[in-house]
């Protein structure tokens, strides 16, 4: 089938991938034209797992093209995915002015009759007003005989398991009031749900709200978990028992009950806020988010404290070395990092930064840059070299076992860890003779 996608971020450069890969003629559309021309080498300018692989191979068989040219994209095919960014306004709403453009774009340049699917995350009513925006454009052309429908098919991909994620959904949800789209929707997706038929076909309204329903949910049980962090320390339980005893409760089970720094990314915060927003907006208090959000602030303040309340409040002449920088692992998303609060806070209190992460010091360094406070190490045990403390950020899974006589020759005697992630060993990194200081741990 013929897919244009627009927008060729972390969603768009995956979906039509991964569409590309399962046998469809894509293009992806950006108007970054940098951006476009790298990939039309097959230089895939963000780090994702095996992205790279399925973008060089179904380039070079001519499945998946990249352009600037919206025009050309469009009239070549029939399913056109709006995927490009929905960022916060400063009032936490989201700003759609990206999705209403390339609504209008559409309608400006569309020829024939198009399935116009949005794949962006946008509050409810956003998929009705994107169907206004391309009948206004058409009716100023005197075009109103072209056909066309919309649809939402919200994404619920995780950065670092992009390409798993999204060839493999737990399912797929398709928001149209309009069958035939539907089944030709169905008909695209099949080869991703092949073992088990997962397609729930509901209404728009409803796919949108599924989308912020689900991650406002999934930051509802880390803040939870956050705040219960707190809580376990001074009544002297461990957050991590404490969550294997509840993880293995099938009516809990165990995913996103990870107590540590709080969630970041482009996705939770972003979208909690936009979920409060439209909500206020509609008379709806919604008391439980406003919650998730405040658990989420404080958690970053918390570990930062533990930090001063070893070294006291000035920490000029210390240097801590940081371990991770992305907001999680396996990706170099840096929007919304603790990494970035943390060294901030540690930053402005006089603090020298040794950083290493594998994969986003690139993107860190266009957002950490002061005048030589921050140093970018080219491993992990050089960033350690000389330091007070060890603050690891980012659960990367090569810091869980590190070699603990190599951590001690290269930092100053008596230093301490800040395992913001509970990765690792309170009781053996103390016999060590370091101070420890984990999350809702004692
Ligand atoms: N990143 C995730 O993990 C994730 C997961 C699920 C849903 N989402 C949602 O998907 C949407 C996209 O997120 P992302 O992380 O891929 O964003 P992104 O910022 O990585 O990419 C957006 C892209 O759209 C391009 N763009 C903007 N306007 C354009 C236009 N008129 N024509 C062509 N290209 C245009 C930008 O240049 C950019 O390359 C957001 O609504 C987000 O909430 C993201």
């Amino acid at each position: 089938m013929r897919v244009c996608i627009i927008g060729t971020g972390y969603v768009g450069l995956v979906t039509g991938a991964c569409l590309a890969e399962n046998g469809n003629d894509v293009w992806c559309v950006d108007v970054d034209a940098a951006k476009i021309a790298g990939l039309q080498e097959g230089k895939v300018p963000i780090y994702e797992p095996g992205l790279e692989d399925i973008v060089q191979r179904n380039l070079s068989q001519k499945r998946l093209r990249f352009t600037t040219d919206l025009k050309e994209a469009l009239d070549e095919s029939l399913f056109v995915f709006i995927a490009v960014g929905t960022p916060p306004l400063d009032d936490g709403s989201a700003d759609l002015c990206y999705v209403f453009e390339a609504a209008s774009q559409i309608g400006r340049l569309m020829d024939g009759y198009k399935i116009v699917v949005a794949k962006s995350t946008v509050p409810v009513g956003t998929t009705g007003k994107i169907n206004d925006i391309i009948s206004r454009e058409l009716a100023e052309r005197v075009r109103g005989d072209i056909e066309f429908d919309v649809a939402f098919c919200p994404e619920f991909l995780k950065e670092g398991a992009a390409v798993e994620d999204c060839l493999r959904p737990d399912r797929v949800i398709i928001g149209t009031e309009n069958e035939r789209t539907a089944e030709l929707l169905r008909e695209l997706f099949a080869p991703f749900v092949m073992k088990e038929n997962r397609f729930y076909t509901m209404s728009i309204p409803s796919a949108e709200m599924t989308k912020y329903a689900s991650n406002a949910m999934l930051a509802t049980r880390i803040s939870f978990m956050n705040e219960l962090s707190r809580l376990c320390e001074k009544v002297g339980a461990d957050v991590d028992q404490v969550r294997v005893g509840m993880g293995t409760d099938s009516r809990i089970g165990s995913s996103f009950l990870y107590a540590g720094l709080g969630y970041g990314g482009s996705c939770f915060p972003k979208d909690v806020q936009a979920l409060i927003h439209c909500a206020s907006g509609c008379g709806v208090d919604l008391a439980i988010l406003r919650a998730v959000e405040d658990v989420n602030r404080k958690q970053r303040q918390f570990f930062i404290d533990k930090i001063t309340g070893h070294f006291g409040d000035d920490l000029e002449g210390k240097t801590f070395a940081i371990w991770g920088l992305s907001f999680k692992p396996q990706t170099d998303d840096m929007r919304e990092a603790p990494s970035l609060t943390i060294s901030e806070a540690l930053l402005s209190k006089g603090a020298l930064l040794r950083a290493f992460d594998p994969v986003a010091m690139e993107k860190a360094g266009e957002l950490l840059t002061r005048d030589g406070s921050v140093t970018f190490c080219p491993d992990a045990y050089e960033a350690l070299r000389g330091a007070d403390a060890l603050v690891l950020v980012t659960e990367w899974p090569q810091f869980r076992r590190p070699d603990w006589e190599r951590i001690r020759s290269l930092m100053k005697p008596g230093a301490a860890v800040f395992d913001g992630r509970n990765q690792l060993s309170s009781a053996h990194v103390r016999a060590l003779g370091f101070s420890y200081y984990g999350i809702g741990r004692v």
